[in-house]
């Protein structure tokens, strides 16, 4: 394959998967030929802006592109959810963190919420392809909230659904759903989850009840992702680790959530007020205090 310099970090396509969740495709060969399911990138839309860490959702090696899919939960997002097909990202690192082991465990349960679907679409075809038989419980907070479902579909023995105010499948958390599918004789080797902090909490109290080997894919806040700076410090079984280098994925029932969910909201006033001044500027209308918070409970 030819390598066209001039078209690094090109959006080569981009769609919109739901109202606040896009999709693109991006030309950048060096990291399409070496990304696994698992990894992240770590980028800038422009010039001006702060550093965010995405999950690499597929790859098409022979065609030097990567895709991601981010929801606009804040000024970063949202700057990069407005560049079109055709504008280069400034700049993005990568591939980052440790790829997911992936060998065949049996039967395998995926858990998202929300935009956690991205982190793992890419892991199940690949579990899929080691022989796995995969089931999956999705949930959102609403229906329009929900996406990849018909493509987990066509990989997953049975997928479940669950949304907060029951637009679609099952009203209520997919911990509902799980808990409800494990007390009916349901079983897996192996859980993997991925979506808002404390629903991977509750899942992992559930599949540990369960003695259910269980892995959450873990999104702190993260700075320079070459475990110099300390940002994505997580505690896992006691002991620190880094999420950048060491994960983002850990054995979620040695994870402290807790301290996780205190570490992603240190910075909270200071993001809110940043996408206030950001939507002024824009022109897209008043911000409320709530909109990040709802932006993430998914
Ligand atoms: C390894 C890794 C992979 C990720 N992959 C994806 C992905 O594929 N798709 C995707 O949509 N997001 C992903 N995220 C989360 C994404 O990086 C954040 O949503 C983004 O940094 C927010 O930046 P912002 O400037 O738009 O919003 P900010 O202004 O920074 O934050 C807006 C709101 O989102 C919350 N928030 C910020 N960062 C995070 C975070 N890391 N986790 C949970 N809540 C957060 C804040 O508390 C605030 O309420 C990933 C995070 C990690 C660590
Ligand atoms: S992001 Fe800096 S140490 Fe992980």
């Amino acid at each position: 394959m030819d390598l066209i310099k001039e078209d690094f970090n090109k959006i080569l396509d981009k769609k919109e998967l739901s109202s606040e969740i896009k999709w693109m495709k991006i030309y950048h060969p060096f990291i399409a030929r070496k990304a696994l399911p698992g990894q992240f990138i770590i980028l800038r839309p422009t010039e001006e802006s702060e550093r965010i860490p995405l999950t690499i959702a597929g790859t098409e090696p022979e065609k030097g592109t990567i895709e991601i899919i981010f929801q606009e939960v804040g000024v970063t997002t949202k700057k990069l959810g407005s560049l079109v097909s055709g504008s280069k990202i400034h700049n993005l690192a990568g591939p980052l963190g440790k790829p997911v082991h992936i060998e065949n465990y049996g039967r395998v349960l995926l858990i998202t919420g929300g935009v956690g679907s991205a982190f793992i679409y890419w892991m199940a075809m690949a579990f899929r392809e080691k022989g796995n038989t995969i089931w999956a419980i999705m949930g959102a907070r609403t229906a329009n909230l929900l996406i990849l479902v018909d493509e987990m579909k066509k990989i997953c023995d049975k997928v479940l659904i669950s949304t907060d105010d029951g637009s679609k499948g099952t009203k209520g958390f997919v911990t509902d759903v799980l808990e409800d599918a494990l007390n009916n004789g349901e079983h897996a080797d192996l859980a993997i989850c991925a979506g808002p902090i404390m629903m991977m909490k509750n899942v992992s109290i559930i599949t540990k009840k369960y003695g259910i080997k269980t892995i959450a894919s873990l999104n702190p806040i993260m700075i320079d992702g070459t475990g110099m700076c300390g940002g994505c410090r997580v505690t896992i079984g006691g002991k620190v680790k880094f999420a950048c280098v060491d994960g983002p994925d850990f054995d979620a029932h040695q994870v402290d959530f807790d301290e996780l969910l205190k570490r992603t909201s240190f910075y909270k006033k200071q993001e809110q007020c940043a996408l206030e001044i950001y939507l002024k500027s824009t022109g897209a209308g008043r911000f409320t205090s709530t909109t990040a918070e709802k932006s993430r409970e998914v």
